[in-house]
């Protein structure tokens, strides 16, 4: 991905190349910091309502300032219209600002669509899977786990895919403790059998996926059934095609795990049908 624009609270439009943070913002020091990131089609922020919406709910479980929506809508705007791009990324930061100050930091960031993500599509990825070590309904009532937060504290998560990558795959998938799955460490996961679509509950405290949402009503139109639950790694190992879902990724067929063929082997039906259904979804938003 190459930055293409940077808007900063309190200063507007800032040179990509230069420095934004002060030496002390908490989103830095201790990754108190809540973060979007949502795909932009056409110059449109795709579900931007929503994903402010889940902005403002990380920021209130980390503990930071009240997110201010028309500032992170107006900081937006600005980076969208200075990067000049209509098919991008967009990421949105708001941090707990300057230890011991209550002021937010608050990006806005525009940057391109990272490569190879249509070649992943056509050919499907491998994913292995990785334990987390903890109960599965544990995140539901231990809220200082931040589970289904989304927040700057994502080196598990980045060393999590290195992980995967060092084993010769492209992704991976948590488990809680007796096989459970989770999510992957960007995305959510997703499994067919027959016409049903199965996908972990949030009461997981697994990441409410924007996309995930917006599958689930996708797949009805589709002529899939989705249920969500809580489902062991076996369940997905003996499925007919598996997928993740993210803002970036969008639909992504995986069709190995843990280096044995997922299904058939290659990218399945479902993932085409809802990929084709969240890009034209994705033509109508805005
Ligand atoms: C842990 C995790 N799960 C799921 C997702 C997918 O969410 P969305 O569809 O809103 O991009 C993400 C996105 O980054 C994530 O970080």
């Amino acid at each position: 991905m190459t930055l293409l624009a940077v808007a900063v609270r309190g200063r507007g439009i800032v040179d990509p190349e230069a420095p934004v943070l002060h030496a002390d913002d908490e989103g830095l020091i201790r990754g108190r910091a809540a973060f979007e990131t949502t795909r932009v089609y056409d110059g449109r922020p795709f579900k931007l309502d929503e994903h402010l919406d889940r902005l403002a709910g990380s920021a209130a479980r980390i503990g930071l300032p009240d997110v201010d929506r028309d500032e992170c809508l107006s900081l937006a705007a600005a980076a969208l219209d200075e990067a000049g791009v209509p098919d991008c990324v967009l990421r949105l930061y708001w941090t707990a600002g300057r230890e011991g100050d209550d002021e937010p930091t608050a990006l806005a960031l525009v940057s391109s669509i990272p490569a190879g993500l249509d070649e992943h599509r056509r050919k499907g990825i491998r994913m292995i899977s990785l334990p987390l070590g903890l109960e599965a309904d544990l995140r539901a009532v231990a809220p200082w786990l931040l589970g289904g937060v989304k927040s700057t504290s994502y080196a598990v998560n980045m060393a999590a895919e290195a992980e995967a990558r060092r084993r010769g795959a492209d992704d991976a998938v948590f488990l809680a403790s007796g096989g459970v799955v989770l999510e992957g460490p960007v995305t959510n996961v997703w499994w067919r059998r027959e016409r049903v679509l199965y996908t972990p509950a949030l009461e997981l405290g697994i990441l409410a996926g924007v996309t995930r949402s917006t599958l689930i009503v996708a797949a009805g139109t589709c002529g899939y059934e989705v249920r969500e639950g809580v489902f062991p790694l076996e369940h997905l190992a003996g499925s007919e095609e598996t997928f993740t879902s993210s803002s970036i990724r969008e639909v992504m067929p995986v069709v190995e795990l843990d280096g044995r063929p997922l299904g058939p082997g290659v990218p399945g039906p479902a993932a085409r049908d809802l990929q084709e259904a969240l890009r034209d979804e994705a033509s109508r938003d805005g």
